[in-house]
This record gives C-alpha cells, sequence and structure tokens, in this order.
C-alpha cells in the first residue's frame, strides 16, 4: 500500500459554521503555481468562470466550456493542499434541469477531486442545488450581478437600484439557501443590500463590490495583484504585477539585445568541469 499523508482541507460544513465569525477569505485561481501560492491565506480557492477573461481572454464567461473548468481544477487541485476548491459550473452545464447539472457536476467533483462547485442561483435554480445537496454534491450559491446573464442583463450592472430588483436578488438568496448551499457569493450589489441578504439566511455570505458586513470577501486574483490596466471599483490593488512583468520583461529584452544575457554563469560547459547552474543542481 503506498504512503499517503492526508492533510485536513477546509470542507463545507467548516465553512458554513463560519455564519457571523472570523471572515471567510476566498479567491480565484486557475493554476497549480498560483493555487500553491495562494493557499496558505486563502479558506477558499474559487475556480471561477472568469478564467474565460482572464487566461483565455474572452470577452465574458459565457464562452468557457466544462472541460476547461475541469482542466483548471484539476491544476488547482494540485497546487492547493489545505484550501478547499470549488469550481464554477460554466454556463449551459446546469441550467437544463436537475439531472443535467448533476451529470456535470458529479464529472466536476470527479475529474478534479475539488470539494465543491458553484452555480449562479437565479430563480430557476434553486431546485437543481436541492437535488444536488441531497446527492452529496455540496454547492456555493452566486447571486445579484450574475456574470453568466450577461447577454440578459445587456452588460455587467450592479444590482439593488430599485425596491423590485432589490426583492428579487433577496428572493433568490434565500431559495439558495433554503435549497441547501453551504455559502452564497454576493456579487455586485447595493451595500445595504448585501447587509440584509447576510443577515436574513443562514449561509455566510461571500461578497465580491457587497459590503465589508458579509461573512467573507472575494476578489479575482488577477485585478488585486494589479495585473490589468483597468479594475472595477470594488477592486484594491493590494500589488503593481503589470509594473513589476513590464520592469522584467523590459531589462529582458535589453540584455539579449546586448548580448548581456546569457553569461557565463548561465551557459553549460558541457565535456569542461561540471558547474552549478541558478537552481543550485549540477549539470553538464
Ligand atoms: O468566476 C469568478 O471568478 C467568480 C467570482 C468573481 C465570484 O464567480
Amino acid at each position: 500500500m503506498s504512503k499517503h499523508v492526508a492533510t485536513k482541507r477546509v470542507a463545507a460544513p467548516d465553512l458554513r459554521a463560519r455564519k457571523g465569525g472570523e471572515p471567510i477569505v476566498c479567491l480565484t485561481a486557475y493554476t497549480a503555481p498560483m493555487a500553491a501560492l495562494l493557499d496558505p491565506h486563502c479558506d477558499v480557492l474559487l475556480v471561477g468562470d472568469s478564467v474565460g477573461q482572464v487566461v483565455h481572454g474572452l470577452p465574458n464567461t459565457v464562452g468557457v466550456t466544462l472541460d476547461m473548468m475541469i482542466l483548471h481544477g484539476q491544476a488547482v487541485m494540485r497546487g492547493a493542499a489545505q484550501a478547499m476548491v470549488v469550481v464554477d459550473m460554466p454556463f449551459g452545464s446546469y441550467e437544463g434541469g436537475p439531472e443535467i447539472a448533476f451529470a456535470n457536476a458529479a464529472r466536476v467533483m470527479k475529474e478534479t477531486l475539488c470539494q465543491a462547485v458553484k452555480v449562479e442561483s437565479g430563480p430557476a435554480v434553486a431546485e437543481t442545488i436541492r437535488y444536488l445537496v441531497e446527492r452529496g454534491i455540496p454547492v456555493m450559491g452566486h447571486v445579484g450581478l450574475r456574470p453568466q446573464a450577461v447577454n440578459v442583463d445587456g452588460g455587467f450592472k450592479a444590482k439593488g437600484r430599485t425596491e423590485d430588483e432589490r426583492a428579487r436578488v433577496l428572493a433568490e438568496a434565500r431559495a439558495a439557501d433554503e435549497a441547501g448551499a453551504f455559502a452564497i457569493v454576493v456579487e455586485g450589489v447595493a451595500e445595504t443590500l448585501a447587509d440584509e441578504i447576510t443577515a436574513a439566511i443562514a449561509a455566510p455570505t461571500i461578497g465580491i463590490g457587497a459590503s465589508a458586513g458579509c461573512d467573507g470577501q472575494i476578489l479575482v486574483t488577477d485585478d488585486m495583484l494589479g495585473l490589468f490596466d483597468w479594475t472595477p471599483k470594488f477592486v484594491r490593488r493590494y500589488g503593481d504585477l503589470r509594473r513589476v512583468v513590464d520592469e522584467a520583461v523590459s531589462a529582458y529584452a535589453a540584455d539579449v539585445r546586448a548580448r548581456r544575457f546569457p553569461a557565463a554563469a548561465e551557459t553549460y560547459a558541457l565535456g569542461q568541469r561540471r558547474q552549478r547552474v541558478a537552481g543550485g543542481d549540477e549539470r553538464g
């Protein structure tokens, strides 16, 4: 039997128990090395379908496929050791009904070994959440601004401007909560509406463009690291990686053009003395 050291990962009941307690820290992740960097700091790593825009250059999340989510989910699971990994169900993979959703969500769980899936929980989705949870799939809901509804909404618009809209978003959050979602992302809503939802439901709320009163917060990692030249109002930039990359690449390009790179220490002297290279291993 092979030796296997199991690391305890954050699980759905752990998160649910955090309602009203220490805020839940979540970020998006799409690759193994970034997941490894984020893992020690985060309770949840979301393999968001924002991968479509962030990694694949798509205009929105509608074109993201189940195969893309599974591939990125597998990568993140390889990089993360303790955080809960939640994989987004992409547009078209769950809205057709509970049985279709179960088949697709089960594929995500089996092929990635993630701990949960997330669905954008519009009015028709509560029944599907219940169906999945009853069959062993933990589900995170997502209400408010639902990026997969971009074509119906005509853009990415914050919610909660009218009483009707507030009531609709609150009802969607309650429905997802009652159906058994273990946590619910609340995106792009008026701060007071986010607070009202947080007070009204048993599941912890994870805010993005919502309120500091939510039970946790999530951001798209590449936004908060400053990898894009534009970020939405609700993003705080904790880094300026765009500038770091620009400076590093410009220095590299100058060195290549001036034949300063590679230097002797960065080349192999085959057939001559073995030498140590940057990683410390002996090659040559
Ligand atoms: O896809 C995503 O990254 C998300 C978060 C913004 C919540 O759904």
